[in-house]
């Protein structure tokens, strides 16, 4: 028997066969756009994903024999992205993703709305989905008007496997619709973005059955017998899956082109005060907290093309041993930021720079000044009651030796490095669609990978660097002061 992950992206869909012990099989790719066709928009046509996952599974079907024999599948996506449905079930306009800010005046007056945070547990930040439909009530009225569904990304594959409207909790906590302590769509919610139940998909747990496979599609594909479709997760949620982070305290830092700083809880502790996102897991009676910076490996790859040398030569240059924070001090708030900010309109900067400053300097101070902004997320969650006493690292970051000690240092956490292989959104959606078609109980699929290192803070250090954080902290009403 053989279960199917899908990790829907935001640059491209892939597909990960695994075994009934779990065991990765193999992973197909395809890649498709994001349209921009005006400042702060970003769209994606939903056919490009159906695109996406037929020729994937066309690949699997080449290259891996045991996808005949597939029992379960699970779908992660990436979240908040609005799929618009018309009565007949086609898509009404290209969807609208996470990371479209147009409806920035919308999120601020759903945020300002009376219950919304309470009930939402969340900031209405502008990329998430309730300002999107406001945003389309008032300036496409004639679309909004048709409107009979609306489908996030990953709800909207399974609508195309199964063909019946179903969403899991974890993506649903990200729409502002769902009261996420009680687990279900808030009437009061809806109301305020002027959305109602019926428009709504069905609500079902990550890890329990959203339905099964279309017939049509199953023979299509070469399967025989039933295929169990799982309610699947938001990708940070499909991630937390599979690196084994369910029990409360058990987290990752991600150093991708965003940084992620992720906690799982065991109950629901809002704090919107505080920029923390507050999520349902893919899994029962489990939530999750995250602190999101906007630009992480972003600032790094900002300096690598100003300097003209890759992100990894700029890095080697500082050697491997922790050295005192720098003089210079850099801002990574390139594309605006969430944690602790939510200030889509601030932007980056460097203080502190001399003429004896170098190169080596600039790219110190862009290492520490993301590492402060995840110690910003840190801060923020640790105000909720979260107190990781470690966190897996992992995204592309991770390369640099440097800089998970110079993580490690300023939060005080030891850092966990995976041995390799998988543990990504596509093995924890894989682990999703396990859970759902076998009933196997979630902690026993949704265990840590191997390790190969633990980077420890270095305590000679930790002083100089609580102090950073401080001169670090001070600077940003003054940068805001100036936009
Ligand atoms: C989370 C978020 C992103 C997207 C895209 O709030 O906006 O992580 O899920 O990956």
């Amino acid at each position: 028997m053989s279960y199917l992950g899908i990790d829907l992206g935001t640059s491209g869909l892939r597909a990960l066969l695994v075994a009934t012990d779990g065991a990765p099989i193999g992973s197909v790719e395809r890649s498709y756009s994001v349209d921009n066709p005006h400042p702060g928009w970003s769209e994606q046509d939903p056919a490009d994903w159906i695109a996406a996952l037929e020729g994937a599974i066309a690949d699997m079907r080449g290259r891996f024999p045991e996808f005949s024999a597939l029992k379960g599948i699970g779908v992660a996506g990436h979240m908040h992205g609005a799929t618009l449905l018309d009565a007949g079930g086609a898509v009404l306009r290209p969807c609208i993703l996470w990371n479209d800010t147009r409806s920035h005046v919308e999120a601020a007056r759903l945020d300002a709305t009376d219950r919304v945070q309470e009930l939402s547990g969340n900031i209405v930040f502008p990329g998430f989905t309730a300002p999107k439909l406001e945003w389309v009530r008032t300036h496409e009225p004639a679309v909004f008007d048709k409107v009979a569904k609306v489908l996030l990304p990953a709800a909207y594959l399974n609508y195309y496997l199964t063909g019946d409207f179903v969403a899991d909790m974890s993506d649903s906590a990200g729409t502002s619709w769902l009261d996420v302590g009680a687990r279900d769509w808030s009437e009061t919610l809806l109301a305020a973005g002027h959305m109602t139940l019926d428009q709504m998909p069905r609500l079902v747990e990550g890890s329990q059955a959203a339905g099964a496979l279309r017939s049509d599609l199953a023979g299509k594909w070469g399967l025989s017998g039933d295929v169990v479709v799982a309610g699947g997760a938001g990708d940070n949620a499909a991630a937390a899956c599979g690196i084994g982070a369910l029990e409360e305290g058990q987290g990752f830092v991600s150093l991708g082109t965003s940084g992620v700083l992720l906690v799982a809880r065991d109950g629901y502790r809002p704090a919107p005060e505080t920029a923390v996102h507050t999520f349902c897991h893919a899994v029962p009676a489990k939530w999750y907290q995250m602190g999101v910076m906007l630009s992480a490996t972003d600032s790094l790859n900002w300096l690598s093309r100003i300097a003209g040398k890759k992100p990894r030569d700029l890095t080697a240059g500082l050697g491997e041993d922790l050295r005192a924070p720098g003089e210079t001090r850099f801002l990574p708030y390139l594309s605006g930021e969430r944690t602790p900010h939510n200030d889509a309109a601030i932007r980056g900067g460097f203080t502190g720079l001399a003429t004896s400053t170098s190169l080596d300097d600039m790219t110190r101070a862009v290492l520490e000044g993301v590492t402060f902004g995840l110690r910003d997320s840190h801060e923020a969650l640790m105000a909720t009651g979260a107190r990781p006493e470690a966190l897996i690292a992992i995204g592309g970051g991770t390369g640099s030796r440097y800089w998970l000690r110079l993580i490690a240092t300023a939060l005080g956490l030891p850092l966990r490095l995976p041995a390799g292989g998988e543990f990504g959104a596509a093995l924890g959606a894989a682990r999703l669609g396990m859970a759902a078609a076998t009933g196997a109980a979630p902690e026993t699929l949704m265990t840590p990978p191997a390790m190969r290192e633990t980077i420890e803070p270095d305590e000679t250090q930790r002083a100089a660097y609580d102090d950073a954080y401080q001169a670090f902290r001070a600077a940003y009403p003054g940068l805001k002061a100036i936009q």
